[in-house]
């Protein structure tokens, strides 16, 4: 049965009961008031008694009222009536009478009275729940408004800044791009016609390293300056992150970093560009080893949220303080002494690109974590 149907009928039964109770006290008293006659000392006190008595019909007038509003009072002091009528019958004395007329009155009166304030005291109640529901609601409506205005502002900041400087910059990478080839070509000419035991040839080691370093901070500025649109293919990112997690084996090895999988095998395929983003997570993976010189732990976690695939790479490395937080995904950042800075604004790119989101969350001395979430 339904609980508050239950806990009205228990309440009527109640009330039944008293009404009943006071009823058969009020009537057994009557009683002995016409055996007595009306003019010895027991008598007396017993008609005061009677009298009396009526007045707990209050009782259940009051609680009628305090359960069932105004109805429940007036329906219990009208029953109250008909039980007490047949002793205005019974006692003929015409001031008695008026007596009980009063007290009938009263007894109506106590009812709708006390239901006509408890209901409007609930109604009150109601309207101020009522209010702080609504209230409650708005200021999350507001909430979530102004962290959204507050995010977008940031993303548009950072997109202006990453457009104007690819325009810049993609022209002149590729310039480079074209004598560093011719001078790579050179230093291999010569290092072939030097044989290994030539005096000058660690220079021209030198020259094939460092071509090697500066054409691979072209490719990547390229990379980030003329940004490849995705190729979105079903593609399960799983699969991915283990391959980037083979290519980064061997630093992570040297670094004595241990490496932690904690792939989610239901996480299903995602309509993603596989190089892309293999591109996203090594850049985030090599951070997180350099974040981590003398050793460490790397985690890399997948997951299934609702409509997207959320993919942490957590380390317990270095840490970012607040002030380099900000600065993060700035083209050209670094805190590295070979550092290019792009790796951050390439991976941001290429989450955008995906419609995704990407976060951090980092303690100085504790380690960091990046969260990308991939919608499907
Ligand atoms: N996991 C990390 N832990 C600590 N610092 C990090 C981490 N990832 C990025 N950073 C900080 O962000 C900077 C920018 O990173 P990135 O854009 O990849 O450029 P780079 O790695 O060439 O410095 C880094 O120099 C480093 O200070
Ligand atoms: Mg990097």
């Amino acid at each position: 049965m339904n609980p508050t149907l239950k806990k009205n009928i228990i309440r009527q039964m109640g009330l039944a009961g008293m009404l009943g109770i006071i009823t058969l006290v009020h009537t057994f008293m009557g009683v002995g008031r016409h055996s007595a006659g009306h003019h010895d000392g027991g008598g007396l006190l017993i008609n005061i008694l009677h009298i009396t008595f009526a007045h707990f019909y209050i009782v259940p007038i009051i609680l009628g009222a305090y359960w069932f509003g105004i109805r429940g009072g007036v329906l219990v002091s009208i029953i109250s009536t008909a039980l007490f009528t047949p002793h205005i019958f019974a006692w003929m004395d015409p001031v008695w009478s008026i007596y009980n007329y009063v007290e009938i009155f009263l007894f109506l009166l106590i009812g709708g009275m006390t239901g006509v304030l408890i209901e409007m005291e609930r109604s009150q109640r109601l309207r101020y729940e009522d209010a702080l529901v609504r209230l409650d609601d708005s200021h999350r409506k507001l909430k979530a408004q102004t962290e959204v205005l507050f995010q977008t502002e940031e993303q548009l900041r950072r997109a202006d800044r990453l457009s104007a400087l690819g325009e810049l910059s993609a022209g002149m990478a590729h310039e480079i791009r074209n004598p560093l080839g011719s001078i790579k070509g050179a230093a291999e000419i010569l290092k072939d016609d030097y044989g290994p035991d030539a005096p000058k040839q660690e220079f021209i080691e030198i020259l094939l390293k460092e071509t090697d370093r500066l054409n691979k901070i072209v490719q990547e500025f390229l990379s980030f300056a003329r940004p490849k649109p995705p190729e979105l293919r079903e593609e399960d990112i799983n699969e991915l992150l283990e391959s980037v997690l083979i290519l980064t084996a061997q630093p992570a090895r040297k670094a004595a970093i241990a490496v932690e999988k904690r792939l989610d095998p239901h996480i299903g395929k995602g309509n993603l560009d596989a190089d892309l983003l293999k591109q996203a997570f090594l850049n985030l993976v090599l951070n997180a080893i350099q974040a981590m010189p003398d050793g460490g732990t790397l985690t890399v976690v997948s997951s299934r949220r609702d409509d997207s695939i959320e993919v942490k790479i957590i380390d317990t490395g270095l840490g970012i303080s607040a002030d380099n937080r900000k600065k993060l995904f700035s083209p050209f950042f670094t805190t590295k002494a070979d550092g290019t800075g792009l790796g951050l604004a390439i991976t941001y790119r290429i989450v955008q690109n995906h419609r995704g989101t990407i976060d951090v969350a980092s303690e100085p001395g504790k380690g960091s974590t990046f969260t990308i979430s991939i919608p499907v």
